[in-house]
Order: C-alpha cells, then sequence, then structure tokens
C-alpha cells in the first residue's frame, strides 16, 4: 500500500498542537504549545484566555510542524483535526485552519474524537510486537482527565468510569499547593509531591489501632476512599481532606511541620493511586463478566510518569491475573498528554479506507465514545 501522510489539529483545551504523521508509524513533527499560566493550572482553564491563546499560537505551530518535517503542503496527503470533545471555540480554532487547508488544497479531511485518539496511541507507540490487542483497557490520567476507557475494536470504545468532580492530576496540583511544596517548570506541583513522598521511609497510615499513643498517624487517621464498590472516580472528597486537616493547625502544634507535610503528602498519594487501583480491579472484573479477555492496559496522561503509581499498578495487575500476566503500557510522556500526533494517528486507518468527511462536519464539544 501507498504511503499516506497526514497533517492534523489538536486545539480541544489548552495546548495548541500540529503534527505530521504517516502511515509508516514515523512521526515527522510534533508541535505542542502549551499555555503556562498558573492561574490557568490551579482554577481550570478558562475558554476564553484558551480561545485567545489557540488563535495566535496556531499560524506558529503549523509554521514549526512543516520546518521540523522539512516538508511542505505537497508532501501532504489528508488533514485532520479534533472534532470533540473539547471547548467549542477551542476546537474551532483547529477545525477551521484543517477545513481550510483542506478546502484549498483539495486534499480529503477527517474529524476526530479526542479520547479514541488518547486510547490508540499505544498501537502507534509500541514496538510491533509489543501492539495491544483489543479489547483493552486504558487509564488516562492527567489535569484535564480521569478515565477508565474499553477499547473493543478500532471503531468502538466505552467510558467504564470517569471522575464526578476533579481530575487526578488537579488534585496532585493543589495537595502539592496546600502543602507548599516547592516545584520549578521540569517538575510540576504533582511530581514534586511525589519526590517528596520517596524522601522519607515508607508509611501505612492507621486509623483506631495505631500502636504509640499519639503519633502524627494516627491523629492524621485515614484518607477518604469515596465510592467504595462503583465504577466511578472522584478526588474532590479527598483534596478537601487534606485541606481540612492543613488548616486544622491547633492538631499539629506537638508535630515537626516537615514530618506532618511528609505524612500528609504520603496519605493523599497512597490514597489517590488507591483508588486507581480499585477502579482498575472494578473495571477488568467487569470485563470478565462480559466475557473480554484483557491482556493489555494502557496507563497515560500526565499523572502516569509518577513511579508510586506504576509500582502499585504493576502489583495490582499481577494479583488480579497470576497465571495470566496482563501487560501493562505506557506510552512515552511526550505523546501521553494533549498531542496532534495522535489525532493524525487515529485518523490514518479511515485516510486508508477512504472513508472522509464532508468540509461542513460540525464541531462535537460534547461527544460521548
Ligand atoms: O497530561 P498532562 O501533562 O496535561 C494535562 O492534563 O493538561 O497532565 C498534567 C498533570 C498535572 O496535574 C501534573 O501535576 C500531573 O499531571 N503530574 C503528576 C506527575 N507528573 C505530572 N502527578 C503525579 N505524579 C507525577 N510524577
Ligand atoms: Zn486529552
Amino acid at each position: 500500500s501507498r504511503l499516506f501522510t497526514v497533517l492534523a489539529f489538536e486545539s480541544s483545551a489548552d495546548d495548541t498542537c500540529v503534527a505530521i504523521v504517516n502511515s509508516e508509524r514515523e512521526i515527522l513533527s510534533n508541535v505542542v504549545i502549551k499555555q503556562h499560566d498558573e492561574h490557568e493550572r490551579f482554577g481550570g482553564i478558562q475558554p476564553y484566555v484558551a480561545l485567545q491563546k489557540h488563535q495566535r499560537n496556531m499560524p506558529i505551530a503549523v509554521k514549526r510542524a512543516f520546518t521540523e518535517a522539512n516538508m511542505t503542503v505537497n508532501d501532504i496527503d489528508g488533514i485532520a483535526f479534533t472534532r470533540g470533545p473539547g471547548m467549542h471555540g477551542c476546537l474551532a480554532v483547529g477545525a477551521n485552519a484543517a477545513k481550510s487547508l483542506a478546502a484549498a488544497l483539495n486534499k480529503p479531511l477527517i474529524g476526530v474524537h479526542h479520547m479514541q485518539a488518547h486510547a490508540l496511541t499505544p498501537l502507534l507507540t509500541q514496538p510491533t510486537s509489543e501492539i495491544p490487542q483489543f479489547p483493552f483497557l486504558t487509564l488516562l490520567v492527567s489535569g484535564g482527565h480521569t478515565l477508565l476507557l474499553l477499547a473493543n475494536k478500532i471503531d468502538q470504545y466505552e467510558i467504564l468510569a470517569t471522575t464526578k468532580d476533579e481530575s487526578i492530576g488537579r488534585a496532585f496540583d493543589q495537595v502539592s499547593a496546600l502543602l507548599e511544596i516547592p516545584w520549578n517548570k521540569d517538575f510540576g506541583p504533582g511530581a514534586a509531591l511525589e519526590q517528596l513522598c520517596a524522601k522519607g521511609p515508607p508509611i501505612a497510615l492507621v486509623s483506631e489501632t495505631g500502636s504509640s499513643s499519639k503519633s502524627i498517624e494516627r491523629t492524621v487517621g485515614e484518607f477518604p476512599r469515596p465510592l467504595k464498590g462503583k465504577l466511578e472516580f472522584s478526588f474532590a472528597g479527598l483534596h478537601s481532606h487534606i485541606d481540612r486537616l492543613v488548616k486544622n493547625k491547633e492538631t499539629w502544634k506537638d508535630f515537626n511541620p516537615e514530618q506532618v507535610k511528609y505524612i500528609l503528602a504520603n496519605g493523599f498519594q497512597q490514597a489517590a493511586v488507591g483508588q486507581l487501583e480499585e477502579k482498575l480491579a472494578l473495571g477488568m472484573k467487569e470485563c470478565r463478566r462480559r466475557g473480554l479477555e484483557i491482556n493489555h492496559v494502557v496507563v497515560s496522561g500526565g499523572v502516569a510518569s509518577n513511579t508510586f503509581l506504576r509500582k502499585r499498578l504493576r502489583a495490582c495487575l499481577g494479583e488480579l491475573s497470576p497465571t495470566n500476566p496482563i501487560h501493562l503500557v505506557f506510552p512515552p510522556p511526550a505523546l501521553c498528554t494533549d498531542n496532534a500526533v495522535m489525532i493524525a494517528w487515529a485518523s490514518m486507518h479511515r485516510f486508508l479506507a477512504e472513508d472522509f468527511d464532508d468540509l461542513t462536519i460540525d464541531l462535537r464539544p460534547k461527544w460521548s465514545i
């Protein structure tokens, strides 16, 4: 079959992304312009600010994508963009760029589902012998998403669990801020919290039966494990639990503040990752109930770079399936977060099948999978 080259646009949230990928699984360019802004990071994305930045950055990203690939528009065979879900104005920036180019160049156009693209990433990034086979599970843990996805077929997906309130990434960021853990641009607040947790001895939080009479562990007590037994995530309660503990200064006056910080950080990380373990086990059980055999679990998103999480999920899957080891796959971090490479790749099978979209295709800001 002939080589097919896709130019793709992604602007559904706060990153402006353009990429060029071909049907031989080659990534020719991957441009991501982030909207670094502390206020946005902690307060959530401001749609209008994000829209303005996309409008400013999109042409720059397009130029860079061609320079990086050392290509011209003549080398492009098809154009893909994120159709949804996402913020309408933001999506429109990428979509309009894609449509206008497709119209001017007379090239085929395809609108892609953002979550499907995340789920399909390992089919691009894994070595050929280790590509996940359908059906597989994807745990997407980032600042924007907390999702357990079942990928049944290349065009058939299901969300098994999502968060009813905030994302796990945002909870990591906010708790890190509450504990006043210093961070820098290389290691953001979530990673800084992980590093702090790894600095001391492992701890186990106990409630009633702690041995010492007045340990910090006992004072902290157990952390909430919400929605037990349900295929749904929640991190707001855990976050506000830490908030209450931190603000209740009276409780801590007899303890070393650094020690308190260490215990609270560990308690949070254990509870947050514990929730992922519990939901992953429930998801596996649900698949078994449906008679589906799952051999691969893909974990992606910014939080997936957390080493403690990796260790725990590996152990969890080992326990769930001791005889038939389940492959745990972590795509490279740069392709776990929002990018246009995944959009290009998710469109490829449709381009090759000549299943194109019309130039008038509408956006789907709320698009179930
Ligand atoms: O996927 P991502 O890079 O971007 C967005 O979601 O926009 O995810 C970023 C999130 C942030 O909340 C960040 O604090 C978190 O991933 N994160 C981590 C770690 N590294 C990044 N959380 C916990 N442990 C880490 N090592
Ligand atoms: Zn995303």
